[in-house]
């Protein structure tokens, strides 16, 4: 890092970051669409890189400089979307004969990967409690290669305390991936706290218009940046040229619409857990959350997702409800504008005897978007009128 920047917030650096790129003549990086880089001299082709559109070109070098602003990483490697970057990161660290710890609240199709693909590859994936903090040493075992963290959990945002998990892995050389697309590295860097690689989709806040899709794989260790480098390489993992700039012309961005999210989410989520339909609302920077102390000390900030239980729901009610919506769309994504609401129960599959197999009536997640709070309390009410009416 420059001097000047050493200086500057991390929101001018994201506006500012230029990459290798040589020319200034726009703002933002032209897109390359291209597999053929030509060379001009027979020496070139095999002295110079990129050789090949697969690396990526100005696009990505910019892209993955902000990247490394953003988590405070020494390297970034994209990939073509949130779940291959998981993907990646997971398959550098382990090997046949090895095992993995899963965090039972990861991404479901991550913890697919886990639990399907690396076992063909011959290692075992097990699964364990988001809030096992140092008693995940208990677990460890011989043939322990890396632990997956994704904090908050996806659907029931529970926060793992990475400092502790930490303490534990690090002597016994188990590495730690942390799958950071809600803090977005602008809330949360996972490597200053102990993991050894922080993951994103990018899709989510970094894109933040729900019309593309992107990943990226961080780290500040000089050997795993190999290893991240060899897999993707052997795999032929790339970013398109077009999904690289509208990630970078997202990251622009990002830093003013978080706090726009964030400050939605957060009058929402306290507005719901004051209405009679609502058991209890998980949204890790409210006080009620069990662990807001961790959300507190790890993170500087949150944004528009988390979820709600229900108090039991009278027969149909939860039908009519989505049905009344008109401004929450139903769509399993979220990072974008625009505001989003799904059933949950159906995704989860947890551990037996998990806490979600106890609670009070259906999980339900919310995507708070940049509309006017006021309109969408009005609109939640409304559906919440049509999911108790018996008429
Ligand atoms: C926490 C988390 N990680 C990874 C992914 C995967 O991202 P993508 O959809 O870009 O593959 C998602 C997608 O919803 C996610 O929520």
């Amino acid at each position: 890092m420059s001097e000047d920047d050493a200086r500057r917030e991390l929101p001018t650096r994201l506006i500012h970051t230029r990459g290798e790129r040589l020319s200034r003549v726009t703002v933002n990086p032209p897109v390359e669409r291209a597999s053929t880089v030509l060379f001009r001299t027979e020496a070139g082709l095999y002295g110079a890189k990129p050789t090949y559109g697969r690396m990526g070109l100005a696009v990505h070098r910019e892209l993955e400089a902000a990247m490394c602003a953003l988590e405070g990483a020494r390297s970034t490697r994209l990939a073509a979307n949130g779940l291959q970057a998981c993907a990646l990161a997971i398959a550098s660290l382990v090997e046949a004969g090895g095992h993995l710890l899963l965090s039972d609240s990861a991404y479901g199709p991550t913890a697919r990967f886990c639990e399907r693909r690396l076992k063909a590859m011959g290692v075992e994936a097990e699964r364990f409690d988001p809030r096992i903090g140092a008693g995940i040493a208990a677990l460890f075992r011989d043939n322990t290669q890396a632990i997956l963290l994704e904090s908050p959990g996806s659907l029931t945002f529970e926060i793992a305390d990475l400092p502790a998990i930490a303490a534990e892995a690090r002597p016994r050389g188990i590495r730690i991936i942390c799958d950071n697309t809600w803090g977005a590295g602008l809330h949360h860097q996972p490597l200053a706290l102990g993991a050894d690689i922080s993951a994103q989709a990018l899709t989510k806040y970094v894109v933040g218009h729900s019309d593309a899709f992107g990943g990226a794989v961080m780290t500040n260790d000089p050997g795993l940046e190999r290893r991240i480098a060899n897999c993707s390489e052997d795999w032929g993992i790339a970013l398109a040229p077009d999904d690289a700039w509208l990630a970078i012309r997202g990251i622009r961005t990002l830093a003013t619409r978080l706090k726009a999210h964030e400050a939605a989410g957060l009058d929402l989520a306290h507005w719901l857990g004051q209405r009679p339909e609502v058991d209890h609302v998980l949204h890790p920077a409210l006080p009620s959350h069990p662990d807001h102390a961790l959300w507190q000390r790890d993170f500087t900030g949150a944004n528009g997702l988390f979820s709600i239980v229900l108090k039991p729901v009278p027969e149909g009610g939860l039908e009519r409800f989505f049905d009344a919506l008109q401004l929450f769309g139903m769509g399993f994504s979220w990072g974008g504008f625009e505001s989003l609401i799904i059933p949950c129960d159906e995704q989860l599959t947890r551990r037996p005897g998990c806490w979600t197999s106890a609670k009070a009536g259906p999980l339900l997640r919310l995507h708070v978007g940049l509309e006017a709070v006021s309109d969408l309390k009005a609109d939640l009410e409304s559906a919440f009128a049509a999911m108790v009416s018996t008429t």
